[in-house]
């Protein structure tokens, strides 16, 4: 096999393997060089603190951003190529495919920029700094500042530091609180919004295994796309034109194509969105017995339903495969983390931390009379809370989880401005809602709909309190003897907000008079204000209850252990985890391995099941073992592997890197034994699942023929600079023609048994040496 083309040094580093220390935490970048940078080195970090994060120079950082909002993604070259999960790509890849063009099906591959394609509502976030601002925030509040001039001071602050930050508009700038109102830090991004779709693979790579292997491990996922951001000609952020040139990133990961193996140095750079790892077993109650049993029943309808119509047609299947993967997705969540709270005796545990907290706090006078009642008071808050809480639950998952009332629900700022009687204004706000209706139509199918809604209603009327129900949508309930069928029969007959057509008409012409009569606004509209005037203030008043107790306890907390040092819950802002390759045991007696191979997508293949088919041209260089410079030193394609990094959802898309700053693949999900993860790590479940960089390769060059992106890369072997690239960046004048019929000459030359053979290739000025090595 041609292992290795060029002359290249290998390196065999010899480092005496660390113990395994599970690494929890969601590190701001900011505090590595103070909290982490000595312990990270012992684990085989060889970069400076600087060179991970700095803001006057170039460091790690500037690889990283927050993709669309809701996930993470890293340059991987100079010219501004962006590496993601194919799943955060997802609806980006659905939105430019059609029954002609099912890019979903068949994989998308940008053979030349030209061909790269446009993402309108997509844009990615690129960190400029950090600060922490708690001072700021805070000043002249202290412990006797009452919680409601507390509440305003901190919130006014927030607002006037990150409006100056913004510089009068150019950058996207907030700031968040950390440690439950603790502390606060001011973010500035600058975002693009012209991102390309460049590449994904077929889903039956990127989404290998479904919704039936999602969560899980061991894992066989091609979970990567890659887009590309783009800048105008003058190197500022733009929305899309053809005149905009690739963005030029302060820095891009060099991709390894190194081994890994047990114990490695891997750290994870992302956006984590949300953990509530300070979570009391009061809030733990609500979690498992309202949010994720109400999560469990609705989705599991609106799934079955949505299922049935996208089996009968294509056209259904694409428009609902986006919606469809993002329900199913936190719908296993949901099932995952409440069976796991039971076997990991999580409340239990919760309950045990909670008592030893009292104990500390009422041995001392002063810790009695600050922090005594914190534990009652969330309590007292969350049985508040408990009241109202399916109200809101059902309000986000019934009401406005069924389409055609969301659609309705969008309608309200257009209906607030109609009863001012206000035209100018009004043909605004319609005109606000144009590109809203024009999405939710393109991927809108009524009949399906219309199943969700008659369900979901009846669950809503069944399951909500009914003095919690508005009396507009009892007696329409009424009206139709409970047969959710029928009143389905009515809004969907009635409503213009199912027809494309009628609702586009009604921008044309907004009047006050048709929203109101409309049967699916009505609904909404009486849902949200009975929500506003009867259930919102109680839940406002024990949210803030909860909010000032969780405050103490968070500080209380760490007054309690002051040698251990704390990290934030994660709240969608830059974190970096770092760790080791590890392996696991799922259960007595069984070790699961760091990585899984190619082996294993053959073992799950099935032709007959739509999630585990595989394309024929992945089977054919399977069988050739046509991996090239991909293959593991034992001849294996390595496909996934995990690590103990600390990571949650958003941090989809994050790169993994190793010890030199190199990317060594791509986290893109959480392990079934640890779905508890984000109420409390433990360092034995808890894993990042990753693609490993090779497979990434070896798809886009072996599988999909896109060398114009690999070429584009900086490919590195152990630190080093891998052949092709060094061959085309230090002969920058060599046509690939010359490389390759070098390469061919250099093969057929190379016989069995020899180790290596040197060609040298001339025409004109250009010249190529090549040493290849069995
Ligand atoms: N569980 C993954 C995450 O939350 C998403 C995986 C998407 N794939 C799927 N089969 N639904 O990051």
């Amino acid at each position: 096999m041609l292992k290795r083309i060029l002359s290249l040094l290998l390196f065999v580093s010899l480092s005496l393997p660390f113990a395994a220390k599970a690494d929890e935490g969601m590190w701001l970048p900011m505090l590595i060089k103070r909290l982490n940078h000595t312990d990270m080195q012992k684990q085989g970090l060889q970069l400076t603190a600087e060179e991970i994060y700095s803001v006057n120079n170039s460091s790690l950082k500037d690889a990283i951003v927050q993709f669309g909002g809701f996930c993470t993604g890293e340059f991987i070259s100079s010219e501004g190529l962006l590496l993601t999960n194919h799943h955060c790509g997802y609806s980006s890849i659905q939105s430019h495919s059609t029954t002609e063009h099912d890019y979903l099906t068949d994989g998308f591959w940008a053979m030349a920029k030209e061909k790269e394609l446009p993402n309108p509502e997509l844009f990615v976030d690129i960190l400029v700094r950090m600060d922490d601002v708690t001072g700021q925030v805070l000043e002249g509040i202290s412990n006797t500042t009452s919680e409601q001039e507390r509440a305003q001071k901190t919130a006014q602050r927030m607002q006037a530091i990150a409006r100056e930050a913004s510089n009068n508009g150019q950058y996207v700038s907030y700031v968040r609180d950390f440690f439950n109102g603790n502390e606060f830090y001011l973010f500035v991004y600058e975002r693009f919004s012209d991102v390309r779709l460049v590449g994904a693979p077929p889903s039956s790579i990127g989404k290998f295994g479904g919704d039936t292997d999602n969560w899980m491990w061991p894992r066989h996922t091609g979970d990567f796309s890659l887009f590309r951001v783009y800048m105008s000609p003058d190197g500022k952020p733009a929305d899309y034109s053809p005149n905009n040139v690739p963005y030029k990133p302060k820095h891009h990961l060099p991709v390894s194509i190194s081994g890994k193996e047990q114990s490695d140095f891997a750290m994870v750079f992302g956006f984590p969105g949300r953990t509530k790892r300070f979570m009391t077993s009061h809030g733990l109650k609500l979690e498992v017995n309202q949010l994720n049993k109400s999560r469990i029943k609705l989705r599991e309808k609106k799934l079955g339903l949505w299922k049935e119509e996208m089996d009968k047609d294509p056209a259904t299947r694409i428009k609902y495969a986006s919606k469809y993967a993002s329900t199913a997705n936190y719908y296993k969540y949901s099932i995952g983390q409440n069976e796991g709270i039971e076997r990991m005796k999580t409340m239990e545990g919760k309950i045990a931390d909670e008592a030893k907290f009292q104990t500390w706090v009422t041995a001392d006078a002063q810790r009695k009379a600050q922090y005594g009642d914190v534990l009652n008071q969330i309590g007292n808050a969350n049985n508040q809370i408990e009241k109202y809480n399916l109200g809101t639950v059902y309000l986000n998952e019934a009401v406005l989880g069924t389409e055609v009332l969301l659609l309705a629900y969008r309608m309200t700022p257009l209906y607030n401005v109609l009863k001012l009687s206000n035209a100018e204004a009004a043909k605004k706000a319609a005109e606000d809602l144009e590109s809203t209706v024009e999405s939710h139509f393109k991927n809108y199918y009524a009949p399906a709909d219309k199943k969700v809604f008659a369900a979901l209603m009846k669950y809503y009327s069944e399951d909500i309190p009914k003095e919690q129900q508005p009396d507009a949508f009892k007696s329409m309930v009424k009206k139709y003897n409970g047969n959710f069928e029928k009143l389905a029969d009515y809004v969907f007959n009635n409503s213009f907000l199912v027809s494309e057509e009628k609702t586009e008409a009604f921008l044309q012409n907004p009047a006050l008079k048709k929203l109101e009569n409309d049967p699916a606004f009505q609904i909404v509209n009486s849902i949200i204000d009975n929500y506003r005037s009867n259930i919102a203030p109680s839940l406002a008043e024990a949210n803030a209850k909860l909010a000032q107790a969780n405050r103490l306890y968070v500080a209380a907390l760490r007054q309690m252990n002051p040698d251990k040092v704390y990290y934030p819950d994660a709240n969608s802002t830059m974190r970096l985890s770092y760790g080791t390759v590890q392996g696991y045991s799922p259960q007595d007696g069984v070790r699961y391995n760091y990585y899984t191979t190619l082996e294993g997508i053959m073992d799950k293949a099935d032709s007959t099941n739509e999630e585990f088919i595989v394309p024929d041209k992945l089977q054919q260089l399977y069988r050739t073992k046509n991996y090239g410079r991909y293959a593991n030193e034992k001849g294996e394609l390595v496909v996934n592997f995990i690590t103990n990094n600390d990571i949650t959802g958003g941090n989809s898309g994050s790169p993994v890197i190793n010890g030199r700053g190199e990317l060594i693949g791509v986290a893109f999900d959480g392990n079934w034994e640890a779905m508890t993860g984000d109420l409390v790590y433990d360092p034995d479940y808890k894993r990042c699942i990753n693609m490993d960089s090779r497979y990434l390769l070896f798809i886009i060059d072996k599988f999909a023929g896109a060398t114009n992106l690999i070429n584009e890369m900086t490919i590195v072997d152990n630190g080093n600079p891998d052949a092709g690239d060094a061959a085309s960046a230090a002969i920058p004048n060599v046509t690939s023609d010359l490389l390759e019929a070098a390469i061919e000459e250099a093969k057929a030359e190379l016989k069995e048994g020899e180790s290596k053979v040197k060609v040298k290739k001339k025409e004109g000025k250009k010249s190529v040496k090549l040493e290849i090595r069995n």
